[in-house]
């Protein structure tokens, strides 16, 4: 036996559509009329049956025609209803409720039995051997409110019992007794004004927080069509309810609870039982009364695998306000047709789309996430940042702070100068270069990116030729093109600009060459020029001291960003002494730019990579993801080149020149829960887990073979 449902018992009486009562004795017809058991312990006690769970029930009914009927629908539902009290001369609980055309609920009661429900009508050996009770209702079986029944749930929660509590009035006393509860259960779900109501509170979050205050493990408020609140001591998150036809929402309460409850029961964190239990109120407000539509658990979490409504009206939305509903390197129109826009949150190496599908994630953001989302250390130290102020007058101590740290870390760094994106740092170190040397000219890699400024985009659109004419191309890793650039605008060059490694889009990647990194800081030195390595992107993932360092070669100057404060926005440039001067005439700011939210972060960031050994970290997982795809690829029969490093890997299959298989094969990764790109490298995090990248490896592994069925 699981699961003991405690509390109200309803026979509802439902009519729809009711649009007004009529005058006199007139008779209305109606679609519809059905008689359920509801109520927080009887609906729920349905709902969780249905959702394969064993449930008994406990509370009580009168001796009257109702009860028989109650206790029959219960039966016939498969509730095992023999512990519910028949009360001789009492009437059972009963409701009447009109339903409005638009699904609104008036309703008209009587209490009955459940009034008088005490700690005696309970069976405390049946509750012993529960896995979970729920408390249904206890705000009206106040009875219930008993030192002996809260010892109880003490102990049983002591054992490991999970116990959850739904309330069932909106009336502020009833509710005010029913707070005596809190510090006895796990879960407690009420709706937003029962939230509101209990703790006085302006808002839900504000009530689930003073209601978590009082001893709950969860606080989880149910917002109808705007979905549900949930509130830990580490988690305040929104989970958006899914869209469905609304007949009657009706029991959409008690579904949540029975969803939510089986999810735990399952072993699922609070957040996806969350999402099961919106699972379940879904399914029960597409029919009339509290049980219609749930039928079984599977075709209740394919709910949540359904095409993604949030997300595609979250594009038509957007499509009216923003331009194009999307652009930049985000826009999921350029990816394969299965890539969810929106988001909703991130943990560790996994990110959830609005829909609530779930990703064991390798783009990390594109590169900025490089420990994990919500780093507990980072998160630290940005929050003790805000709760002092963030965008002040003047930069706080920690600009200070994180100089220095980038001093002592990076050997080329003698100082540096702090900015919000990328290519802010690639633009940044170019002026410094120029207002050093005094000429315009910059060595550019063909088809390299340094950013989206009119300089570098690689659309031209909105650009002038004048914006563009100081650059010179030359082919990466060939010393030869190089010196040929370089030779077209002898004695004028400013900088040369490189990458630590060919990271191109669309094409597989390619390590430096040595003798190239070698080459590039000769001749740099021999023209006069500064050697400004774009570490945007590899930074931070290859070696926390640049990404030549292990080649023993070090720029004049680095831009970094992305990986640099774990997803605060920040980037920076570093550079030599014989460059501070010249770094001092330029007037380069911006409004955020020296804000210390991200600065902390940074702090936090790069202290953490260097104190858990991170890029270690990211070594073995990624080593262990390229070694898996290549045996899984050998086994589905595909050729496919694996390129860069580890930490920052791309797959491509060979012969695939217009990326079709890539498409399907990324897209068939998508389905299987594991976010990866089809044309862009993607990147790896110190929260992939040896077992999180097995977890991926069996994603990966149907995909090929779906693939490899699609282009047999
Ligand atoms: C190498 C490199 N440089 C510069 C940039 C520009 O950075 P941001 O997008 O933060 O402006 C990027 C972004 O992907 C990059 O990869």
């Amino acid at each position: 036996m699981t699961v003991v449902t405690v509390g109200v018992h309803i026979v509802d009486i439902l009519a729809r559509p009711v649009s007004h009562i009529p005058e006199g004795q007139d008779t209305v017809l109606v679609d519809e009329i059905r008689l359920t058991a509801a109520g927080a312990a009887a609906g729920t006690a349905v709902d969780l049956v249905k959702l394969g769970n064993d449930v008994v029930t406990m509370g009580a009914v009168g001796d009257d025609e109702l009860g028989d009927f109650l206790l029959a629908v219960l039966a016939r539902r498969g509730v095992d209803a023999s512990r519910l009290v028949r009360r001789a001369g009492e009437r059972t609980a009963a409701s009447i409720l009109p339903i409005r055309p638009d699904g609104g609920r008036p309703s008209f009661h009587v209490p009955g039995a459940n009034l008088g429900v005490t700690y005696a009508d309970l069976d405390a050996d049946v509750l012993r051997t529960a896995r979970a009770v729920h408390l249904g209702g206890v705000d009206v079986t106040f009875g219930l409110g008993d030192p002996a029944f809260f010892e109880l749930l003490d102990a049983l929660r002591a054992s490991g019992t999970i116990v959850t509590m739904d309330l069932l009035s909106e009336m502020p006393d009833l509710l005010g007794m029913a707070r005596a509860f809190l510090p006895h259960v796990d879960y407690v779900l009420p709706n937003e004004t029962q939230a509101v109501l209990m703790t006085g509170a302006a808002d839900p979050a504000e009530a689930a927080r003073a209601l978590l205050a009082e001893g709950p493990r969860g606080v989880l408020v149910t917002l109808g069509e705007s979905g549900s609140l949930v509130v830990t001591a580490d988690v305040t998150e929104q989970v958006p309810a899914l869209k469905t036809e609304v007949a009657d929402t009706t029991g959409c309460g008690d579904a949540y609870c029975a969803g939510f409850l089986t999810g735990l029961l399952h072993g699922q964190d609070v957040m996806t039982a969350a999402r099961w239990g919106t699972a379940a109120a879904a399914r029960v407000a597409t029919g009339l009364g509290s049980d219609v539509g749930l039928t079984d658990l599977d075709s209740t979490l394919a709910l949540l695998q359904g095409p993604p409504m949030i997300d595609a009206d979250l594009r038509s939305r957007a499509a009216k306000v923003v331009p194009g509903g999307m652009y930049g390197h985000l826009n999921a129109a350029l990816f394969a047709p299965g890539y969810p826009q929106f988001f909703a949150r991130g943990e560790g190496c996994r990110q959830w789309d609005v829909d609530g599908r779930e990703y064991i994630d390798f783009m990390c953001s594109w590169g900025p996430v490089v420990l994990g989302h919500r780093h507990p250390r980072v998160e630290e130290a940005a929050a003790r940042q805000a709760a002092l102020g963030d965008c002040l007058n003047g930069p706080g101590a920690i600009m200070v702070e994180l100089a220095e740290l980038l001093v002592d870390t990076v050997p080329s760094a003698d100082w540096a100068m702090f900015s919000k994106n990328g290519t802010d740092a690639t633009t940044q170190a170019l002026m410094v270069a120029r207002a050093a040397t005094g000429r315009t000219k910059v060595l550019m890699a063909h088809g390299a990116y340094h950013g989206a400024d009119p300089w570098c985009t690689p659309s031209l659109s909105g650009t002038t030729p004048n914006e563009r004419a100081d650059l010179v191309e030359f082919t990466y890793n060939s010393l030869e093109s190089l010196e040929a650039a370089a030779a077209t605008v002898e004695g004028d060059v400013a900088a040369i600009i490189v990458t630590p490694f060919k990271h191109d889009s669309f094409e597989d990647q390619e390590l430096v060459e040595p003798a190239f990194a070698r080459g590039a800081r000769a001749l740099a030195d021999r023209l006069g020029a500064a050697l400004v390595i774009d570490d945007v992107r590899a930074g931070f993932r290859i070696d926390l001291r640049g990404s030549w360092e292990p080649y023993g070669v070090r720029p004049d100057l680095t831009a970094w960003s992305k990986a640099m404060a774990n997803g605060y926005p920040i980037a920076a440039v570093t550079g030599t002494d014989a460059l501070r001067g010249a770094a001092q005439t330029l007037y380069s700011t911006g409004s955020f730019w020296f804000s210390a939210v991200a600065m902390a972060a940074a702090k936090a960031t790069i202290e953490t990579l260097r104190d858990t050994d991170g890029i270690a970290a990211m070594n073995n997982a990624g080593a262990q993801l390229r070694e898996g795809l290549y045996e899984q690829a050998k086994a589905h029969g595909f050729a496919v080149n694996q390129t860069g490093p580890v930490t920052i890997p791309w797959l491509s299959f060979a012969g695939d020149a217009d990326l079709s298989v890539a498409m399907y094969w990324s897209d068939a990764c998508l389905r299987h829960g594991v976010y990866v790109h089809p044309w862009h490298n993607w990147f790896m995090s110190a929260a992939h887990t040896e077992a999180d990248v097995a977890r991926a490896l069996e994603g990966t592994d149907q995909a090929f073979a779906e693939t490899r069925a699609r282009f047999a």
